[in-house]
């Protein structure tokens, strides 16, 4: 059975465009929130307060999130840490996300730390956020393959989500950053998961495009009652940690297929491929959403 509704978790503006040469003028990624908010999306990731050297593209985000917090959707933001949470909590943001690594590899080069130590370093911010009130992601990146490690054992990725979780964690984000799950592998993990006591009301999806796989991921997450997914407006994304790392799956894609599927998301597909077909302006390059591309004739 089918849930008969799915949350998206709309990535783009940070996922998105935190991996684009170009720095996008602020006042630009504002309109493009606001674009994605007036489009029927509900939980919009607007920026991340981490080190400006790490991610200059994402520089901006106090002066960011003043010119969206007005908007009645959920805007998550990314903290890697208590500097981060502090620079969210001075702008009133609601909702966090913290991100960890299920390789060491990646987690040295997104976080420059091992594995665990990013763990502690996250147990005090989710503490701080809950007490706050703050709804809280954790984030798994390398869950089915690496680019430095190849593929990624099961049980590796369990040990970290359930850390994630032991933190205080209230949803998971499972992602394949480099793109290269195939639907039996997300099936295997997320029985493992559920077998090791996460359950799947806190688990999401968050599926990169490389090998055109993460549509039949998504359908078989869904066919798990998964009823979060991860989707970046357009295909914009990637990751700037992870070289081989492609686009994020198109929420035009996702929304397609879901409207086929009679699943209801409240997003107006008309205005989101608009705003994506706007944005590749901004960009000066298609989108690489095949939906985008199809209903827009480019
Ligand atoms: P570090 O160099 O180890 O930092 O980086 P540190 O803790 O040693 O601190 C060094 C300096 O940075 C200090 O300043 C801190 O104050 C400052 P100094 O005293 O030297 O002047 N600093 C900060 N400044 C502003 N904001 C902060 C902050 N923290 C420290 N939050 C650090 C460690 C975590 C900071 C760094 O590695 C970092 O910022 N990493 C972020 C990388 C990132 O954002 N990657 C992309 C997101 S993950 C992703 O995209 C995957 C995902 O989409 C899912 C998927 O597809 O898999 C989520
Ligand atoms: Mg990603």
């Amino acid at each position: 059975d089918l849930p008969a509704r799915v949350t998206i978790h709309e990535v783009g503006a940070r996922d998105g465009l935190q991996n684009e040469k170009a720095t996008v003028p602020t006042p630009v990624k504002a309109e493009f929130i606001r674009r994605l908010a007036d489009a029927g999306l509900t939980t919009i990731e607007a920026t991340s307060f981490v080190h400006p050297k790490w991610v200059p593209q994402l520089a901006d985000a106090e002066q960011l999130f003043p010119l969206v917090s007005d908007l009645p959707v959920a805007l998550p933001v990314l903290v890697p840490n208590q500097r981060g949470l502090d620079r969210a909590l001075a702008l009133g943001a609601k909702r966090v996300a913290v991100f960890a690594s299920a390789t060491e590899s990646f987690a040295k080069a997104n976080l420059n730390r091992t594995v665990d130590e990013a763990l502690a370093m996250f147990e005090p911010v989710v503490r701080r956020a809950k007490d706050e009130r703050m709804q809280v992601r954790g984030y798994l990146s390398m869950c089915f393959g690496d680019p430095w490690e190849g593929p990624v054992p099961v049980h590796q990725v369990v040990r970290v989500s359930k850390a994630l979780m032991d933190l205080g964690c209230d949803e998971l984000s499972l992602g394949d950053t480099i793109g290269v799950a195939t639907p039996g592998h997300v099936l295997d993990l997320l029985s493992e998961l559920n077998e090791e006591g996460v359950p799947t009301s806190a688990i999401g999806v968050h599926f990169h495009d490389t090998y055109g796989q993460a549509l039949a991921n998504t359908l078989a997450a869904l066919q798990h009652g998964v009823t979060t997914i991860d989707a970046s407006a357009g295909g914009l994304g990637g990751c700037p940690y992870a070289k081989s790392a492609t686009g994020n799956l198109a929420t035009e894609d996702l929304v397609w297929m879901l409207r086929g599927l009679g699943i209801d998301t409240g997003v107006d597909l008309g205005r989101l491929t608009a705003t994506s077909a706007w944005m590749a302006d901004q960009l000066g390059r298609p989108s690489p959403s095949r939906t985008v591309r199809a209903l827009t004739h480019k």
